[in-house]
């Protein structure tokens, strides 16, 4: 079925062309996961971060994220923009996400905002 499987192809590259302004490359497009998200943030972040609802950073200049996300003026967009561009990470994180990482990440972290700004606990 040849016709079957440009006219995939075709629509994945338009969505790719669609999601992404940089690069793009061969992979599938990737619906961002908050439970993914979750995941990378307690492997890849919880040494440091606070990543829950509740509880503190271990690493007290981290922020916890629920005050990242809950702080007046952060956006899903302007989160992932700022985890996208690795050279503006303070030096310690030494972490590298991919871009459908920071989507998923962005995704779990926008969870734990509150609404109304209050403690999460
Ligand atoms: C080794 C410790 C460490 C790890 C691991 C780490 N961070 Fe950080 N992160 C920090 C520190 C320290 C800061 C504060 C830097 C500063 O204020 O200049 C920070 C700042 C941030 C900020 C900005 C917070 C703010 O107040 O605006 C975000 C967002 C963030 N980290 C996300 C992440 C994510 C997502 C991960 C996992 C993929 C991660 N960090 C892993 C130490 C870490």
């Amino acid at each position: 079925m040849t016709s079957n499987r440009m006219t995939g192809a075709a629509t994945a590259m338009l969505l790719l062309a669609l999601g992404a302004c940089e690069t793009v490359d061969d992979e599938a497009p990737y619906e961002p996961n908050a439970s993914m998200g979750m995941l990378i943030a307690r492997d890849s972040c919880s040494s440091c971060h606070a990543v829950g609802g509740t509880g503190d950073s271990p690493n007290e200049d981290a922020t916890a994220f629920r005050e990242v996300v809950n702080r007046p003026g952060t956006t899903p967009e302007g989160l992932a923009t700022w985890l996208r561009d690795a050279h503006n990470y303070p030096i310690e994180m030494g972490v590298h996400l991919e871009p459908h990482q920071v989507d998923s990440l962005v995704a779990y972290m926008m969870r734990l905002e509150t609404g109304d700004h209050a403690s999460a606990r």
